[in-house]
């Protein structure tokens, strides 16, 4: 029987992240226990589904705070007390103070909806778009004291087409989502995991066959 990792869930809005850990872990196909969910924001409709579920969830509101550090040390103690293991930042708008690196070192996630080190920040799927770049993604990456800078643990590719506004590429890159970052966690629970500076690897992958894509396809190449 394969041990199931604690995890504590980070969110500041809708959850679909978190929906789809969920539904991976009541379909047997993710070896974890969410046992805290967090939000920053009352509103947050993350919330909802805590309820649905019946999970455990607290309201930790940013703006009660005076510092950053007060804030994390109050999500810091609420993660200890329900004995997490791995952070999970599923659409969590705050930026990590140094002291919550050191409470959990290498055992905090984050997913970010573009092909990192491209498009670091907010609205990255408009800025995508706007670029005219032809592929675009989403990673799940290690999180660090930067900005989306940690070392990558899985990245999705898809196309971007000539027609696509930011919401039509945001919803092709969140259905990837949902795939990459429940992936990344049952790696994490087989202590498949392996980090060596800035890389990544995944003891006994799978490597992905050579295949170039070209966007758009070629016609007489
Ligand atoms: C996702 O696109 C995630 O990559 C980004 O914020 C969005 C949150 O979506 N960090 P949800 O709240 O999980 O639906």
């Amino acid at each position: 029987m394969m041990k199931r990792i604690g995890i504590g869930v980070l969110v500041s809005g809708s959850g679909s992240n978190l929906q789809s850990l969920i539904e991976h872990i009541e379909g047997g196909r993710l070896d974890a226990e969410i046992r805290m969910v967090i939000s920053n924001n009352p509103d947050a409709f993350a919330l909802q589904r805590c309820r649905e579920h019946r999970l455990p969830a607290a309201v930790i509101n940013h703006r009660e705070f005076h510092t950053r550090e007060d804030f994390d040390r109050s999500v810091i103690a609420q993660l200890r007390s329900a004995d997490v293991e791995l952070v999970v930042m599923a659409g969590f708008m705050r930026i990590l103070s140094p002291e919550f690196f050191r409470a959990f070192p290498r055992r905090i996630m984050n997913i970010h909806p573009a092909l990192l080190p491209s498009f670091p920040g907010t609205n990255v799927q408009k800025q995508a778009v706007e670029y005219g770049v032809k592929f675009s993604g989403c990673t799940v990456h290690f999180a660090d004291e930067g900005v989306d800078t940690g070392p990558i643990i899985i990245q999705s590719v898809v196309p971007v087409y000539e027609d696509d506004t930011a919401d039509t590429l945001a919803a092709r890159i969140l259905k990837e989502e949902h795939k990459i970052y429940p992936q990344a966690i049952q790696y994490y629970a087989e202590g498949r995991i392996e980090i060596a500076g800035r890389t990544v690897r995944i003891r006994n992958g799978r490597r992905l066959a050579e295949k170039a894509v070209h966007n758009p396809p070629l016609t007489r190449f």
